[in-house]
């Protein structure tokens, strides 16, 4: 069955939670057959609790993770029947919280259904939304934890120095986008994307790429020998496996590398066994890695200063929005059949009309 066929069987409705769930564990790319659509009534939030309305849901990679219960979090896996999990924007529309009353707008952990209650707990990860002046849907996108990643691994993991010869892999997905804009501030001496296609590398390089690689047509090893006569300074790694070996083959002295993730081999079967790291040991580099969750502590610094640069014009988020909660599944597939420019998100409900001080 396509996504289409799929997608058109269901319709989310006001009044009912309706809800994606695991039926059964992907293998390769997610299929029509692992998901799993059901209805219940509208939880009813208790004292201290609010009830939440989904706006938007963020589409990332480790969904299928959590699909296959085994993603890295640290938390319970999640198991077949289980709401899949994910974040998302949604507007508190019935509220027993003093603190955060209705018409209020959160990010967080919503997962795959129209409305939920929550205690807005820390162990929940919610956020209140205090950027009213741009779209809602920013927040999970450049303003949520797709941003906190780029900003983290860039700057906090990566610690960027001007001058660099910096190469971005995944440089036309959610996280890659904005850290092509990242090196720009940083002042990267020359900025190479590496993306699929020719039409992503002409995007990438209107977004600030000096330089783009079409892995799907052109030999990464060569290219980047070209492109970067004297190695690369740093490398920011999203796809894992035969792009970071080529890179490690071409490092310039006191490199770094940062994994933020490794998308090229979440589906396969074997592990793809990197072979040469040792190249770090003749340039006297680091290859480190990081995890959002772990930097959550700078959540007020990093939405302040990424709202800052969007207003200033110098990040420009790139969001790639599907339509309705019943495309889900098929907008998850997206990103692993390179479908997806910028940040993959869904538009469950559309944006409240903003309160007076913004019209
Ligand atoms: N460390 C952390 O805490 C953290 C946090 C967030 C995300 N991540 C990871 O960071 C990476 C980027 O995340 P994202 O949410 O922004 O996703 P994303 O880059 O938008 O992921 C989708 C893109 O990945 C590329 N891709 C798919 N299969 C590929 C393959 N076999 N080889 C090379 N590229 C492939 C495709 O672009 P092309 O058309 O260019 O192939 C596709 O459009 C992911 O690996 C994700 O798991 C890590």
């Amino acid at each position: 069955m396509n996504w289409e066929t799929f997608s058109g069987r269901y319709k989310a409705r006001d009044g009912i939670n309706c809800q994606w769930r695991i039926a059964r564990r992907p293998v390769g790319n997610v299929r029509p057959e692992d998901f799993e659509w059901t209805e219940e009534p509208i939880p009813v939030p208790k004292d201290g609790e609010v009830l939440l309305e989904t706006m938007y849901l963020g589409l990332a990679p480790v969904m299928r993770m959590y699909m296959m219960g085994t993603d890295r979090t640290g938390d319970e896996h999640q198991r077949v029947g289980d709401v899949i999990r994910g974040r998302g924007v949604a507007r508190v529309i019935e509220s027993k919280n003093p603190d955060l009353p209705v018409g209020e707008i959160v990010q967080g952990a919503i997962g795959w259904q129209t409305y939920r209650v929550s205690s807005m707990t820390p162990a929940e990860k919610f956020f209140r939304v205090t950027t009213p002046d741009l779209p809602y849907s920013l927040a999970a996108g450049a303003l949520g934890m797709n941003g906190l990643s780029a900003f983290a691994g860039f700057f906090i993991c990566g610690e960027p120095k001007r001058g660099d010869v910096t190469v971005i892999s995944g440089a036309a997905g959610g996280v890659g986008t904005m850290v092509v804009q990242m090196a720009r501030i940083a002042g990267s001496r020359t900025i190479v994307g590496i993306a699929g296609g020719a039409e992503k590398c002409r995007f990438i390089k209107d977004l600030g790429c000096d330089e783009a690689i079409d892995y799907k047509s052109e030999s990464v090893p060569q290219r980047l020998k070209e492109l970067c006569p004297e190695g690369i300074d740093f490398y920011f790694d999203n796809v894992g496996g035969e792009i970071l070996t080529a890179c490690l083959e071409n490092l310039a002295m006191n490199a770094r590398i940062v994994l933020c993730g490794s998308i090229s081999e979440y589906t396969r079967e074997t592990p793809f066994g990197l072979t040469n790291y040792t190249r770090l040991r003749a340039v006297e580099g680091k290859m480190a890695g990081f995890f959002v969750y772990n930097h959550l502590h700078r959540w007020e610094e990093f939405t302040g200063q990424m709202a800052d640069w969007i207003r200033a014009g110098k990040i420009k988020p790139v969001q790639d929005i599907v339509e309705g909660f019943e495309s889900m599944p098929a907008a998850l597939s997206r990103l692993f059949e390179g479908k997806n420019v910028g940040v993959q998100c869904c538009r469950v409900r559309p944006e409240p009309v903003r309160r007076k001080l913004f019209d």
